[in-house]
């Protein structure tokens, strides 16, 4: 099967972007399949960054189709935004087509009216959204009060749906914390001119997407956020509000599970997280500030700085087990240049002082579990022009080769630069 999805393996921020990009020229259809603008997925292309938050990250490639399908939340002023800026840009390739899911839920104010009040008034645990409303438009998705693309294109369906839900939300937003109500009529108002302008783009995109499977073409699946911030299988309650699993790719596109066929998995060669949340290899030192200004480690949504620790194979075997990883592409090896020694995690002692290989479910304990490291030495040598793993030094050999073995799975990447171009190609997933 020529289909490849690509997931994040961490905490997000591991160069997704980067290598869905590369895939992209293998592929004829990009997929965003979750996740909303709390995504920053950056492109380096001939020197030129472009950073995108909703749009498949295949845009930049001419002929492609790309899609935002059904199981990603769609804030229309900011799609629309980066649809103009692109445009402004010259970077919307003229054959290259964009599809929006009529089923994609929307955005709308109140969701991130609500999403900045509930993380600012102190009433619950803070989380460190990105404050884009993420939480709350998931939120309504499953509480069937949710706009849908669809449903914003209707404008009987969006009127009576923007009062009714604009309603509630105001009691919450006015009684529970305070805050000024929101205005139906002028939200109303507002999205109608999105819905006119983004009515080109929807359609029904899991008919798009399976016609072209017929066809023989090949797609690429866009993973956002990163296995450990999955609403089930991550670090629970610091996570995102969707599956980031390779699971989800079926059906958060509407494609059968078998269309599916090669993941990978994206690595950063350190680890990062934004926000709040256990961090069991958090290095809260001067190695930390180090690796942050290196690989210059702020959000490409929120500008937050990320933080930043040694590489946890504990976190990367449970993705590999949990998305049916069948390649990892390594990326930002050449941010870990220079260090006299680098460690991998390999597991945790817990507060019990036993030792564990898997990521324990109860957050409190997962706070006190402490890393157990292998320690290896650095290299001082800039690896940034190496194309084959052979011009890479032997130290740094040595690092991915241990990385591989206590992964338990093989490289098929590895990224030693943002640019496109910087990259050690070993296997292509398309097979090309
Ligand atoms: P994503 O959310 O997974 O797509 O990752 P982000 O774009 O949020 O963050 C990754 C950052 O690292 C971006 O600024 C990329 O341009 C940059 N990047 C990607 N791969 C490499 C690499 O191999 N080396 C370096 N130095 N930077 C990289
Ligand atoms: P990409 O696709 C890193 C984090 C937030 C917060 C938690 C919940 O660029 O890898 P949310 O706004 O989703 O409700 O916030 O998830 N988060 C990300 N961290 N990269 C991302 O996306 C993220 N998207 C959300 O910082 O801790
Ligand atoms: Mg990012």
């Amino acid at each position: 099967m020529a289909n490849v999805a690509v997931v994040g393996t961490q905490w997000g921020d591991e160069g997704k972007g980067k290598v869905v990009d590369l895939y992209a020229k293998s592929a004829d259809v990009i997929a965003r399949f979750q996740g909303g603008n709390n995504a920053g997925h950056t492109l380096v292309v001939k020197g030129e960054q472009t950073v995108l938050h909703l749009i498949p990250s295949g845009i930049l490639h001419d002929n492609k189709i790309c899609v935002i399908g059904n199981g990603v939340v769609v804030n229309p002023k900011v799609l629309l935004e980066e649809i103009d800026s692109l445009k402004n840009r010259g970077l919307l390739p003229p054959n290259t087509k964009l599809y929006v899911s009529e089923r994609a839920h929307v955005i709308m104010p109140y969701h991130w009216k609500l999403d900045v009040a509930r993380e600012s008034h102190g009433l619950g645990k803070k989380i460190g959204t990105t404050g884009r409303g993420i939480g709350p438009a998931y939120e309504d998705k499953i509480a069937r009060v949710g706009i849908r693309m669809c449903d914003l294109l209707d404008d009987h369906i969006f009127r009576d749906k923007v009062i009714r839900n604009v309603q509630e939300k105001n009691f919450y937003l006015t009684r529970l914390f305070q805050e000024d109500p929101l205005d139906a009529e002028a939200i109303y108002n507002e999205y109608k001119t999105y819905a006119e302008r983004l009515r080109p783009y929807v359609t029904d995109t899991s008919m798009v997407i399976n016609d072209q499977i017929k066809r023989g073409k090949r797609i690429l699946f866009e993973g956002a956020q990163g296995c450990h911030l999955d609403i089930d299988h991550g670090t629970f309650p610091y996570v995102t509000s969707s599956n980031t699993v390779s699971g989800n790719a079926s059906c958060g596109t509407g494609v059968g599970p078998s269309a599916v066929g090669e993941v990978i998995g994206i690595c950063k060669a350190y680890t990062t997280r934004v926000g709040e949340g256990p961090f069991v290899t958090e290095l809260t030192c001067a190695i930390g500030d180090s690796i942050r200004d290196v690989g210059h480690e702020y959000g490409a949504t929120t500008g937050r700085k990320r933080r930043c620790g040694w590489l946890d194979i504990v976190l990367v075997r449970q993705s590999l087990r949990l998305s049916g990883i069948t390649g990892i592409a390594l990326t930002k090896l050449d941010v870990l240049t220079g260090l006299e020694k680098v460690k991998i995690c390999v597991g945790y002692r817990t507060p019990q002082e036993e030792f564990t290989e898997s990521v324990p479910a109860n957050h409190r304990l997962l706070e006190q579990c402490e890393p157990v490291y292998e320690e290896m030495e650095g290299w001082k040598e800039n690896i940034g022009k190496a194309r084959r793993i052979e011009d890479l030094p032997r130290n740094t050999r040595l690092y991915i080769e241990r990385l591989e073995k206590l992964a338990g799975a093989k490289l098929v990447l590895v990224s030693v630069g943002a640019g496109r171009d910087e990259t050690i190609i070993i296997r292509n997933p398309f097979g090309d």
